[in-house]
């Protein structure tokens, strides 16, 4: 197939192109590198099946005709977003061109030229998690903040398109992501973040009283998820959850990480008017409509994870 892949080059962007290029998909990607970067795809710029990295924004809606014009795409796995729930709070406007607005560009596009479209929402939209079966897609939302309210914005004009008009879409709920490619800095995933500060000798810094809950999933894990809902039509019209059906306190993910308790540290919340106390998936539905099961354990994704980290940022 015809693949336009956005956010590709990104951190989760990457390991679902890496599954469409094996798959033997031709692919395009379109990012603007602002939370990206070219490392990350580097690996494949020299494949046949990657046609095209197209640096560019999916706010720029000439860009998007042109393109769309040039290639009859058969999917647009839609990842290109920004994803940092402070940087919404801050500056809820960038949030919101990019992944309300920005989505929105997309499905014109998609619509004029009858394209299915994969849209990555997140497990952010979701209200807290209140028993052990955990969340269904059922489950009440809640715009804690502007980045869950920016999504939810998106994912209801998405599923307009498949009511309106008739477009394959679905919306896919994905849960916290850690693994390989992940930023370390204080802007990237917790995971990431505490395996940096373990591996420099750095304390670990908890943001509350650490009782938040988390449900980990491991990114490999997550774009074969993304992928498998691009290629199955029983998911079209549909909200579908991924996610590792653990979950887990950040002072617990702190200890499997860091262990000493001497170097863990809790310090003020910068936003906890927009935590989420707790976070536990229920991935059934993925497993009905599409057979996706999460296969890599928490404790062998951080293995992975670290000896990632220490190759290729500490050596
Ligand atoms: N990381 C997680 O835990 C997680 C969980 C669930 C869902 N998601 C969603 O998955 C997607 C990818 O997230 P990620 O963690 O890989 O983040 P990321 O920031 O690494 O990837 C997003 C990519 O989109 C690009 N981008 C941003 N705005 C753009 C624009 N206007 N035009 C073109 N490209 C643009 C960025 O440069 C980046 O490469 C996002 O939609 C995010 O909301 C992430």
């Amino acid at each position: 197939m015809n693949i336009l892949l956005t956010g590709g080059a990104g951190f989760i962007g990457r390991w679902v192109a890496k599954r469409l290029i094996e798959d033997g998909h031709k692919l395009w990607i379109l990012d603007d590198l602002s939370n990206g970067s070219q490392a990350n795809i580097e690996e494949f710029t020299d494949h046949p099946n990657l046609q095209q990295f197209i640096f560019g924004d999916i706010k720029d809606e000439a860009l998007l005709e042109k393109l769309f014009q040039l290639t009859k795409f058969d999917i647009c796995y839609h990842l290109g977003a920004s994803i940092n729930v402070q940087d919404s709070i801050d500056d809820p406007r960038t949030t919101f061109n990019n992944d309300a607005v920005g989505t929105f560009f997309i499905m014109e596009q998609c619509r004029k030229h009858q394209v299915k479209v994969v849209f990555m929402s997140t497990c952010m939209v979701y209200d807290r998690c209140t028993d052990e079966t955990g969340i269904t897609e059922e489950h009440p939302t809640k715009p804690a903040s502007p980045y869950a309210g920016a999504k939810i914005a998106a994912e209801n004009m998405v599923l307009s398109y498949f009511y309106a008009y008739g477009l394959p879409v679905v919306v896919i709920r994905p849960f916290n992501t850690y693994g390989p490619h992940q930023k370390t800095g204080g802007e990237g995933g917790v995971v990431a973040v505490f395996i940096k500060n373990k591996l420099t000798g750095n304390d670990v810094s908890i943001y509350g009283d650490g009782t938040q809950t988390r449900d980990l999933l491991f990114v490999e894990d997550c774009a074969r998820f993304v992928v498998e809902a691009g290629y199955s039509n029983k998911v079209d019209g549909h909200i579908v959850n991924a996610g590792l059906g653990r979950d887990v306190t950040i002072n617990e993910l702190a200890q499997i990480i860091v262990g000493d308790e001497s170097r863990i540290k809790h310090v003020e919340h910068i936003h906890p008017q927009s935590e989420i106390p707790k976070l536990l998936c229920n991935s059934s539905k993925a497993k009905s409509l599409l057979g996706w099961d999460p296969r890599v354990s928490l404790e062998e994704g951080i293995k992975r994870t670290e000896s990632w980290i220490q190759t290729s940022y500490l050596l």
